[in-house]
């Protein structure tokens, strides 16, 4: 033992002055899993604990949505792993940026798109599907879900594309007039896992019908190829096909619990094999990929290019997770999905050498070295797929609220405030000059704003 850790030490100080210490990773171990996905994590809550913003808490810099998304991968993590060291900030992040129990706090309603509040919706129901620890006089995870549902639902658009949600709230926003991939299928999502916590027949009704309208757009083809984007002036037909993982992986896992609730349906099988097929394309092969082989996971649109903005590093974390948990509730699905994931994290730790600590990484996994980049998102990348590792080791299905999910019900959630806004029908030329008063005005206060219109995805 003293041998061995003292040749250890030797060798992590030499590999240390190269800056190389790489994290270790046996696949097949979970101790292993647990203490790399630790490294990662605790590596990613020092960018947390060192923003600008450090006052306000769960405001990440320079963004808002990743707030939630970084809390949403947080708790799975705790579930996994049972490291509560996380939990205090966590909750600190989830209450604070609760606004009227939906996820829309003033501060930032004036520039959130819809994709934005779905994704701390969707760290609310991972809470409650986790029995994730609430704390008492705050509203419970589920309600905070049922909050965002209940205030998207309402601005459901059918004032162009007979449907869908747009991606952007407020007429003067440039997304305004588009309707995309993530903002559908994360309400999708959100209500299909709504439906199977609760057994409420209206969140089905809604996931259904998101799906069905997404399928009468280039959003969610035959083929299964999901476009990013179709815009309102011509009535969903066009469409932007940038392909990002997370777009796959929000229609997959929302399809997955709807297969569940439906105890089965094959409509809902079609679509995750569907998908699934389609899905192998960010597993590419061929000479940029070096000897990744197709087995290693990649944010293709950005990654050769090394074009990645911070929103997109992210995706692999969502992909990776959702597609994992999904195992637990469609049986036959772990052959089609694990052996790639663990390919790929493999991958994942090869590329966290970098900075001095060899323990941050990189965006591209499929170099299977540190690519130069260090942040936040690459760590929540990494640990997204760490997560997506335990997920059969600790083999359990979400909670709901019939197998021992206690976070409580509260179907109106957020709905008396006055963020429910309904659509907002198309803008006349009057309304366009009174939006760009509103702009002027709101950019000058927020001036965030501008890097929020240019979020692409
Ligand atoms: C809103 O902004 C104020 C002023 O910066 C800050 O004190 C507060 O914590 C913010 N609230 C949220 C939910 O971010
Ligand atoms: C739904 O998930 C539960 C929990 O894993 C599982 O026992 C059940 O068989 C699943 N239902 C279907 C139809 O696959
Ligand atoms: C089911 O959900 C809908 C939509 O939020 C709500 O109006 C209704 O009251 C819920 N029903 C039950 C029994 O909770
Ligand atoms: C609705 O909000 C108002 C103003 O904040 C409050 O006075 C009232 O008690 C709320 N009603 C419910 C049912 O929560």
């Amino acid at each position: 033992m003293i041998l061995s850790t003292w040749i250890t030490t030797l060798l992590g100080g030499l590999l240390a002055t190269q800056g190389a210490l790489a994290i270790t990773l046996n696949v097949e171990d979970p101790d292993s899993i647990k203490s790399a996905a630790k490294t990662v994590a605790s590596a990613m809550i020092t960018y947390y604990n060192n923003r600008n913003e450090k006052a306000i808490p769960g405001k990440l810099d320079d963004t808002w949505w990743e707030g939630g998304s970084m809390f949403m991968i947080l708790i799975q993590y705790w579930f996994l792993t049972g490291d509560t060291q996380f939990n205090n900030a966590v909750q600190d992040g989830m209450y604070w940026q609760q606004g009227d129990d939906n996820y829309f706090p003033s501060n930032y309603s004036q520039y959130l798109g819809n994709d934005d509040q779905v994704f701390w919706g969707l760290a609310a129901i991972t809470a409650a599907e986790l029995n994730y620890p609430e704390r008492s006089g705050q509203p419970s995870w589920l309600s905070l879900a049922q909050g965002v549902f209940n205030t998207q639902v309402p601005r459901w658009d059918t004032s162009s594309c007979h449907g869908g949600m747009r991606w952007q709230i407020w007429p003067y926003q440039s997304g305004y007039q588009t309707k995309n991939a993530i903002s559908n299928g994360g309400l999708f999502q959100l209500a299909a896992r709504l439906a199977l916590f609760t057994n409420n027949g209206t969140y089905a009704t809604w996931a259904e019908r998101i799906w069905d309208w997404s399928a009468s757009t280039p959003l969610l083809r035959k083929t299964w190829v999901i476009a990013d984007s179709t815009s309102c002036e011509s009535q969903c037909t066009d469409h932007g096909d940038y392909q990002w993982t997370y777009n796959y992986g929000t229609y997959i896992s929302g399809a997955a619990y709807m297969y569940n609730y439906t105890s089965g349906t094959q409509k809902w099988k079609d679509g995750i094999v569907g998908l699934l097929g389609v899905s192998d394309q960010f597993y590419p092969t061929g000479k940029t990929y070096d000897d990744a082989n197709g087995n290693i996971l990649s944010e293709l649109t950005c990654e050769p290019s090394g074009k990645c903005d911070r929103n997109q590093i992210t995706f692999k974390a969502y992909f990776s997770s959702w597609l994992a948990f999904m195992t637990t509730i469609v049986p036959g699905t772990s052959d089609m999905v694990m052996p790639k994931l663990k390919t790929s994290a493999q991958a994942a730790a090869l590329a966290c050498t970098g900075l001095s600590d060899g323990s941050h990484c990189g965006t591209k996994w499929y170099t299977q070295s540190w690519d130069g980049t260090d942040g936040l998102e690459q760590q929540m990348a990494v640990l997204g797929i760490f997560n997506s590792l335990l997920v059969p080791f600790k083999n359990e299905a979400p909670f709901t609220s019939d197998t021992g999910g206690t976070s409580k019900s509260n179907p109106s959630a957020g709905t008396n405030s006055s963020d429910v806004i309904p659509q907002i029908h198309p803008v006349t030329t009057g309304d366009r000059a009174g939006a760009g008063i509103l702009t002027a005005v709101f950019v000058a206060g927020w001036s965030l704003a501008i890097t929020w219109m240019v979020r692409g995805g």
